[in-house]
């Protein structure tokens, strides 16, 4: 197993990089705290690339309240360890002043009306906070030549369609793969937070995923998806305070109003959930 290099500025990730000279490089960005979930996407990574580059940066622009943003979990070292596991080349692990050198950017970029929806809606000003980390890094792990990839999760659905949103809209080099929610044996999609719910919680958690495994059973067999009843299941759930259960175009995210109710689903769509079990907010979601 070979230890990844560290690259603690700019000036030392660009280095490395060079000195990798690579023909194809893929880049995960992520906040660290890795479980299997990131495991997925550094495998994806190294599958189709010769050097994969990951970032351990907690962004705090996308976090609206203060204590989350000092409780989020920091374990360089163990992430660094999985990383390695992984196969990962180079881990770009930058203090905020080597992010933010100029100071807390007075340029942002505006995650429009597709961020102000669901997750934007209870976390104001995460998505604008998180495309001006990711527009950031995507420049900064550029290898300028060759192939390159940039890798994230389905399970942050909206993230990603702005992610999708941004490189379109700005022109970025960078070709955008997608990987697919990895979830425990019992069906919840792995995320860092889930560290922080009690053996009951995550119990309880599961009827996020049964919610949507009944939803998505009606569309695969073109039936009316009668989203009701899942809203139904999640709201009678203990310790589940729902937030969403909707049906969506997966591109801009708009619910779908008809084609899912009482008459057969057919064409595409995208179930989101968000709850908070206990104290601790999560999200899950399933292309249809
Ligand atoms: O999904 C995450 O972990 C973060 O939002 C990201 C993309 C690394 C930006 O900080």
């Amino acid at each position: 197993m070979k230890t990844p290099k560290i690259a603690k500025t700019r000036a030392e990730l660009k280095a490395a990089i060079a000195e990798a000279n690579p023909g194809s490089l893929g880049f995960v960005p992520t906040m660290g705290a890795l479980h299997s979930g990131h495991g997925s996407l550094f495998k994806a990574a190294r599958e189709e690339n010769e050097v994969v580059v990951i970032s351990v940066f907690v962004n705090e622009l996308q976090f609206n309240d203060a204590t989350d943003y000092a409780n989020y979990p920091r374990q360089l070292e163990a992430d660094v360890q999985l990383a390695a596991e992984a196969g990962v080349d180079i881990v770009f692990a930058p203090e905020a002043e080597e992010i933010y050198h100029a100071g807390l950017p007075l340029v942002r970029l505006n995650s429009g009306a597709l961020g102000d929806m669901y997750e934007g809606a209870s976390r104001p000003g995460h998505f604008d906070g998180m495309l001006a980390v990711v527009a950031k890094l995507l420049h900064l792990a550029d290898p300028r030549q060759g192939q390159y990839r940039a890798y994230f999760g389905q399970k942050d659905a909206q993230q990603l369609a702005l992610i999708r949103r941004m490189v379109a809209d700005l022109d970025y080099p960078v070709q955008l793969r997608s990987v697919p929610i990895v979830r425990s044996e019992k069906g919840l999609a792995l995320s860092s937070r889930n560290a922080l719910l009690s053996e009951e919680e995550k119990e309880a958690a599961l009827v996020l995923h049964r919610s949507i495994q009944l939803i998505a059973g009606r569309a695969a067999r073109n039936e009316p998806l009668y989203v009701e009843d899942a809203i139904g299941m999640c709201q009678m759930a203990p310790l589940v305070e729902l937030d969403y259960f909707v049906v969506v175009n997966p591109d801009t995210l708009q619910e779908l109003a008809f084609n899912c109710q009482d008459t057969p689903f057919t064409g595409e769509g995208l179930i989101l959930v968000a709850a908070k079990v206990g104290k601790v907010r999560l999200i899950d979601n399933q292309p249809i």
